[in-house]
């Protein structure tokens, strides 16, 4: 019984002091723990200044910024020649070591082929996804992810794969949220379905 009466007020008491603090100004000074990093000299998101003509404080980056994390390797990074005059034919060996050497690049492949690709694609680069059957139930035929295995997949530059899964193309969305050497990993196990597959003559 004392017990849940002393409950009962001490519940009372703290919610009449939380009341108290509620919608009422006073005079007294807050109380800082740190004051002297309250009080910053600090521009607010969005605030002006007179110290630049446009006036912003949030300054736009400098021209030819890029982030630290950026690929600027346009071989790694797009897939093209340094002179853009085409793909590059191979995997580029810096990836592959990125990832820890042909092993660990490959199982990375084949892993992350299952994540992203395996949806449309199938488990052998056949075209026969799960989503590309649900299309086809819909009656939604215009929704063709092609078989790997064709002459015309089994030929085109290691850095033109590499752009696809990047930009997509057509109905097939683009995977730029990949990171660049996992992208490249995915490349290398999709040419070694293409080796490990019978050769589909004159697929798409
Ligand atoms: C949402 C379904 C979907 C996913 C997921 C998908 N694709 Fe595709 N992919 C397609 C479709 C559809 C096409 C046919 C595009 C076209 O030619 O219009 C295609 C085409 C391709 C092509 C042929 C490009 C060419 O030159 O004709 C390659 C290579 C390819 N995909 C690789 C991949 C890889 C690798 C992944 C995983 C990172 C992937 N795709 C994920 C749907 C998908």
């Amino acid at each position: 019984m004392k017990a849940s009466l002393h409950i009962v007020v001490v519940a009372a008491l703290s919610v009449s002091a939380l009341a108290g603090c509620r919608g009422q100004t006073s005079r007294e000074t807050p109380i800082f723990g740190i004051r002297n990093m309250y009080d910053q000299p600090k521009f607010e998101l969005q605030e002006e200044t007179s110290m630049f003509p446009d006036k912003r404080t949030m300054r736009p980056l400098v021209e030819g910024v890029v982030a630290r994390s950026t690929e600027v390797d346009p071989a790694i990074a797009l897939g093209r020649l340094e002179d853009q005059s085409g793909y590059v034919m191979e995997i580029p060996k810096d990836v592959v070591t990125r990832l820890g050497g042909p092993e660990k690049f490959a199982a990375r492949g084949k892993e992350r082929y299952g994540v992203y690709c395996t949806p449309c694609h199938d488990n052998t680069g056949g075209g026969n996804g799960l989503v590309k059957q649900r299309a086809v139930k819909s009656g939604a035929t215009a929704f063709v992810p092609p078989t790997f295995h064709s002459d015309r997949l089994r030929h085109i530059p290691d850095g033109q794969l590499f752009a696809t899964i990047t930009n997509g193309k057509g109905n097939m969305p683009s995977y730029l949220q990949i990171p660049v050497a996992d992208r490249w990993a995915i490349v290398g196990y999709v040419r070694a379905l293409q080796v490990a597959a019978p050769k589909t003559e004159g697929a798409m």
